[in-house]
């Protein structure tokens, strides 16, 4: 799909009057300090690895699968084992010099920085701890470059360390299932671009995913057999600890629990049968908080779960508890009442000490979504903010740690930039320095409703590295246009890597259509990409029984043609006069507009393909349209009034979804028309 999307753009580069600088750093995140010098050092078989300081096996399998990409990366065997070596390192090794083994249990406390110094004459990589040897390996891999005659590494000296100690992405693996090999595939991304957490939300009202022996019924009955296995989980914590990534269990509760209840609905609100919850929102029974058997239950579950998951940290959720479920049982109520809890957030603030006291007990710090922000909560209890940005501040105020998630909903189908340009802390200038402190970091989400195993990595990447980026990078870094173009190198490092950024395109459509030449489809996704979260879904499926394998899935967030038209646009309304940006607008609306036959030529031979057709018919108005306009400000010519507002009507229909699908660029062909509607453009154009 990349290939593709190149394609389109290749052919405009000569339009598009790209600066041909000399090979810019391709590193993402951009380390906190990096300084270039003149030199390389030649990368080939030759090339060595020496383990010089601390060493152990983790260490060593790390420096193995260093080695092992660099292999694949240059197309050469690059020999020489990794192992202890006392002695001088020979020469142009890559020396990795660790001074100890870091936490037993990695925690927020771990050291991450590295240094990185590349010569002619060797490259060393100096860190504390075996994890900031991890994250010096992948920037070292990120340095490679090549010439006509050989690959090397560029001369230099990298300090570097992170800006937050909470670097996360969330995956929901209940509403579908994701199997290991994609959790260990996102789990190599999340460590290339030096995430740390790994928040697994293991439960809710769609499917409880992990095996219980204890309370079997849960994965029997509320997964459809698709769960992990205890060793699987296990499998799992080992591989990302072997990339210096936490995992964090979310058991998610009192609410969206649904799924627990197939099994053990005694500890439920609604007698039974309860069953596995289809439909997304809305759960059909929650806890009951007001029976002492309820915290027994989760109590023994809890100590079943802790040996697998050792980090010290434990999310039990708390988000969205629908109150009706409390009020709708009058024995719960009679309870609340008779012990003095004023409502239901009481009542919540009531089972989450509960449940913090449990943890306590196995020495877990409890993790929660803002919900449970309430003045009886625990000390020590982390909040994680969701439902906005005020959250966090409000966490921070009353002296709870926080996490950000709000901004970075990978769900919610926004665009890259807007991902990058949150900052967690600045917003909040009004903190003290301590309430600052309090702020771990964040994490974004990738819920599950309208992704599964074969889209889930479309929707994390390239978009996590935005985050990943602001969560390590000094925040000055905020160049978006910078952002962008090392966005598309990551997006092929992790495709070449085996992480599915685009390819589920290819796979999806040659699903829909064996043996129908779908070239125009693919070009379409270039300018089209699913709904926002929440947008009218037009007949898509809205329940977890149905395949998730229409034009929308094949789609992906941000495509390539919105960045770019943006980018044109900018230049034009800096400079109207500017006839590399003019052609290449002209050339890109070309070509869209001119899908439109192929799309229908495509849609006489299936209904899954006829779904393109509302949105090439608005890719291509809005394509006209943007051309018109184009027209008319190169012109320095004012739109007529009547052409602007039937243009302005227009495109204001085509920002929702036309069909499962929605037009990328109507925001900016309506900057576009704004410029062509102003008067002579003559300053700014805008
Ligand atoms: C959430 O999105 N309900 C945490």
């Amino acid at each position: 799909m990349l290939t593709c999307v190149r394609g389109l753009l290749a052919a405009l580069a000569f339009w598009m009057a790209l600066p041909a600088s000399a090979q810019p750093s391709s590193l993402l995140p951009v380390p906190s300090s990096m300084r270039l010098a003149d030199g390389r050092l030649t990368i080939d078989s030759t090339t060595r690895f020496e383990i010089a300081g601390f060493a152990d096996a983790r260490l060593r399998r790390a420096v193995e699968r260093a080695q092992s990409r660099l292999a694949q990366r240059i197309s050469q065997p690059v020999t020489g084992a990794a192992r202890d070596t006392a002695r001088v390192p020979a020469a142009r090794a890559i020396t990795i010099d660790v001074a100890g083994a870091g936490m037993t249990v990695q925690g927020i406390e771990e050291v991450e920085g590295y240094s990185l110094v590349i010569t002619s004459q060797g490259a060393t990589l100096r860190s504390a701890t075996v994890v900031g040897a991890l994250r010096g390996l992948e920037t070292m891999l990120q340095l490679v470059e090549g010439d006509g005659g050989s690959f090397f590494l560029p001369s230099l000296e990298i300090h570097d360390a992170p800006r937050f100690p909470w670097r996360g992405l969330l995956v929901d693996v209940s509403r579908h299932f994701m199997p290991l090999e994609q959790l260990k595939r996102t789990l190599d991304g999340m460590a290339l671009v030096k995430l740390n957490v790994f928040h697994w939300h293991l439960s809710d009202d769609q499917g409880f995913r992990v095996e219980s022996r204890r309370f079997p019924l849960l994965h029997q009955r509320g997964s459809d057999g698709l769960f992990y296995t205890q060793a699987q989980v296990r499998e799992i914590v080992a591989y990302a600890r072997d990339r210096g990534i936490r995992v964090v269990p979310e058991f998610d509760m009192p609410g969206h629990t649904t799924a627990w209840f197939v099994g053990y609905p005694q500890y439920a609100t609604k007698a039974p049968p309860i069953a596995i919850r289809r439909e997304w929102g809305g759960a059909d029974a929650i806890f009951d908080p007001t029976r002492e058997e309820t915290y027994t239950f989760i109590a023994q579950f809890i100590a079943e779960m802790v040996p697998l998951f050792p980090d010290p940290y434990w999310h039990i959720g708390g988000d969205e508890v629908e109150a009706k479920h409390w009020d709708g049982n009058a024995r719960i109520v009679a309870w609340r009442t008779r012990h003095g809890y004023k409502d239901n957030a009481a009542l919540q603030a009531h089972f989450n000490r509960r449940l913090s006291a449990i943890l306590v007990r196995h020495g877990k710090r409890m993790i929660g979504w803002d919900e449970i922000l309430h003045p009886d909560l625990p000390a020590k209890t982390v909040v994680q903010s969701w439902r906005g940005v005020q959250y966090l501040a409000n966490s921070a105020r009353q002296g709870f740690a926080a996490l950000l998630s709000a901004p970075w909903y990978l769900d919610y189908m926004k665009p890259a930039s807007d991902y990058y340009t949150v900052d967690p802390v600045p917003q909040f200038d009004e903190l003290t320095p301590a309430q600052r402190a309090l702020v771990l970091g964040g994490e974004a989400c990738m819920w599950a409703e309208f992704v599964s195993d074969e889209t889930a990595e479309s929707r994390i990447w390239p978009r996590l590295g935005a985050v990943a980026e602001r969560l390590w990078s000094p925040r000055e870094v905020t160049d978006v246009a910078e952002m962008y173009r090392r966005l598309d190198i990551l997006a092929d490092r992790l495709e070449g890597m085996g992480v599915r950024v685009g390819s589920h395109s290819a796979r999806l459509l040659a699903r829909i259509a064996p043996g129908v030449e779908t070239a125009p489809i693919e070009s379409l996704f270039t300018a089209v990409q699913p709904p926002r979260f929440g947008q009218a879904t037009n007949g898509r499926s809205t329940n977890q029984l149905h395949p998730l394998t229409r034009l929308v899935d094949a789609a992906r967030p941000d495509p390539a043609g919105r960045w770019m038209i943006e980018r044109l646009v900018r230049r034009l309304a800096l400079d109207p006069q500017d006839v590399a940006a003019r052609d290449s607008l002209l050339v890109v609306f070309e070509r869209w507009s001119l899908l439109l036959p192929r799309v229908e030529a495509l849609a006489a031979t299936s209904p899954t393909l006829a779904e393109a057709l509302p949105v090439a018919r608005a890719l291509a108005r809005t394509a006209v349209i943007g051309t018109e306009a184009v027209g008319f400000v190169t012109a320095g010519r004012v739109a007529p009034a009547d052409w602007a507002r039937a243009a302005a009507e227009e495109l204001r229909r085509y920002e929702a979804p036309q069909g499962t699908l929605r037009v990328a660029i109507v925001a900016d062909v309506r900057k576009l028309l704004a410029m062509a509607s102003a008067q002579p453009a003559t300053s700014d154009g805008r």
